[in-house]
C-alpha cells in the first residue's frame, strides 16, 4: 500500500483542554506520522477559505466562531493510505455516532467541537495542506 499524505487539525475544544499530545499520541499509535506540526490562530479569513466548501450550510457561521475561539494545531501526517487511516482513528462527524477507541469518541464534545478535522480524499488532502504548509515547511 501506498506511503500518502493527509491533512489534520487539532481544534480549539482539544488545544483548551491540553489535549494536543494525547490527540497526537493516537494519532500515532494508528500509524501516522507527524511530518509537519504548527500551534496558530487562524484569521476569520482563514476559517472561511478553508471550510469554504460548508458556506451554505446553516453550521457555517458558528463553525467558523468555533475554528477562530482558540488555538489549532495543523498537521501533516504521513502513512500507508493516510487519508483513510486518520479517518479511522478520528471516528464519525458526530461523537454520538462514533466507534469505541477513536478520538471522537474519546475526546470530542459535540458535533461541532469535535476536536479533530482530516481531509476527506487524496485530492483535498494536497488542497488543504498547501493551505497552511509550504513544502520546506513539511520534513519525513
Ligand atoms: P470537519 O471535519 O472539520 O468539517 C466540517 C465541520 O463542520 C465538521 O467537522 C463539524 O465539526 C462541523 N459541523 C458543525 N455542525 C455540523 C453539522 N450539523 N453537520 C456536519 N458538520 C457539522
Amino acid at each position: 500500500m501506498a506511503v500518502t499524505r493527509t491533512f489534520s487539525i487539532i481544534k480549539p475544544d482539544a488545544t483548551r483542554r491540553n489535549l494536543t499530545g494525547a490527540v497526537t499520541k493516537m494519532l500515532e499509535d494508528a500509524g501516522l506520522r507527524v511530518v509537519a506540526s504548527k500551534r496558530i490562530k487562524m484569521s476569520r479569513e482563514q476559517a472561511e477559505g478553508f471550510y469554504a466548501v460548508h458556506k451554505e450550510r446553516p453550521f457555517f457561521g458558528e463553525l467558523v466562531d468555533f475554528m477562530i475561539s482558540g488555538p489549532v494545531v495543523v498537521q501533516v501526517l504521513e502513512g500507508e493510505n493516510a487519508v483513510k487511516r486518520n479517518r479511522d482513528v478520528m471516528g464519525a462527524t458526530n461523537p454520538a455516532d462514533a466507534d469505541e477507541g477513536t478520538i471522537r469518541k474519546t475526546y470530542a464534545e459535540s458535533i461541532e467541537a469535535n476536536s479533530v478535522h482530516g481531509s476527506d480524499s487524496d485530492e483535498n488532502a494536497k488542497t488543504e495542506i498547501e493551505f497552511f504548509f509550504d513544502e520546506d515547511e513539511i520534513v519525513g
